[in-house]
């Protein structure tokens, strides 16, 4: 495996063996399979669960990784081509990011969206610039449309929990949040339970559409798969049988990169919380999922997330043995 980037790259037969690999991989350790490897990861926005997870999965692998984030004691990092670097900044990221690659067997990167323009976010130019800059095996640790590791573990928390694939009802929810948020998640999720074979309903308010090349990677992945991909702001009825809610908030796709714009849509829109009432017309054994972090009592109330319903240290958690399967795959430890 060259590049873990997309769940779109791979067939269901490759999902599938990747989630039996982790499942096996947490059953009966192999704590020499990577021994002497080396993954860099290179943090340019920040985190918790994908920052401790990858550094875990190497450790229980038997082999290392070193981390470099800007807010570490390094040279101030310049990411804009052509520049004349007479500011602050002291280190270009066309020399860092081959150095970083370059100690290692295979570079993990994450960079959120810039959101400066959502075509440019859509096409992914930050990122696939720094994995040419990096000339390794890589691995997409979020970028700005994609979050490929989440969707991995997500899609396996689906299938410990007997969630069905076909048949299954997905609901990707909009949340509401204070702050404008990338549209990774969401755009990955939506994939992955459409490529999964469910039948999904984005549930969001007017102005929070996700952008039409998503809509269509996921209907053209149910397509394939004999699942579907549906749109709405009725609660109600998105939340009709469901197997599953997926909470998440998300910028305004409207006014992408107009902060005041953004804020002014979302204001009055904190009803978005998702709560027990919202579960009315779900399946009784509904799930609750949402990737973490999460602000309590914002987008999620604390009794569904301290709940039965709340399955998210279980998705965390699986975050750890979803990416020992892809390193085991990547770095050659795969029988
Ligand atoms: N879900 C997720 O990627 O968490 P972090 O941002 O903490 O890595």
């Amino acid at each position: 495996m060259k590049a873990f980037n997309d769940l779109a790259d791979f067939a269901r037969e490759d999902i599938a063996s990747l989630i039996e690999l982790a499942t096996r991989l947490d059953h009966s350790p192999e704590p020499e399979a990577l021994r002497g490897k080396v993954l860099s990861l290179l943090f340019l926005s920040p985190s918790l669960r994908t920052l401790a997870s990858f550094q875990a999965a190497m450790v229980r692998l038997g082999g290392g990784s070193f981390v470099i984030s800007p807010d570490m004691s390094i040279h101030g990092l310049e990411t804009r081509p052509g520049i004349v670097m007479d500011g602050t900044a002291a280190e270009h990221i066309r020399e860092a990011v081959p150095v970083i690659a370059s100690y290692g067997d295979a570079i993990g990167i994450r960079a959120f969206a810039e959101r400066r323009s959502l075509e440019a976010d859509l096409a992914e130019t930050e990122f696939s610039a720094l994995t040419k800059l990096a000339n390794k095996p890589y691995i997409n640790m979020e970028s700005a449309m994609n979050h490929p590791c989440q969707s991995l573990a997500d899609w396996k928390t689906m299938d410990d929990l007997g969630i069905p694939a076909s048949g299954g009802k997905f609901v990707l929810s909009w949340a509401y949040h204070p702050k404008a948020l990338p549209l990774a998640v969401p755009s990955a999720t939506v994939h992955m339970a459409a490529m999964r074979g469910m039948d999904v309903t984005v549930l969001r308010p007017e102005g929070f559409e996700l952008p039409d090349s998503i809509m269509d990677k996921a209907r053209s992945a149910a397509a394939a798969s004999g699942g579907s991909v549906t749109e709405t702001d009725d609660r109600q009825a998105a939340m009709q049988d469901a197997h599953v809610i997926y909470a998440k908030s998300w910028s305004s796709t409207k006014h992408y990169g107009d902060r005041a714009g953004d804020e002014a849509l979302r204001r009055g829109l904190d009803n978005w919380c998702v709560d027990e009432p919202w579960f009315e017309a779900a399946r009784d054994d509904c799930r609750f999922m949402h990737c973490l972090p999460v602000r309590r009592g914002v987008v999620v109330s604390e009794a569904v997330l301290d709940g039965p319903r709340s399955v998210v240290i279980h998705e965390a958690r699986n975050r750890m043995l979803a990416q020992m399967a892809v390193l085991h795959q990547m770095l050659g430890g795969s029988k």
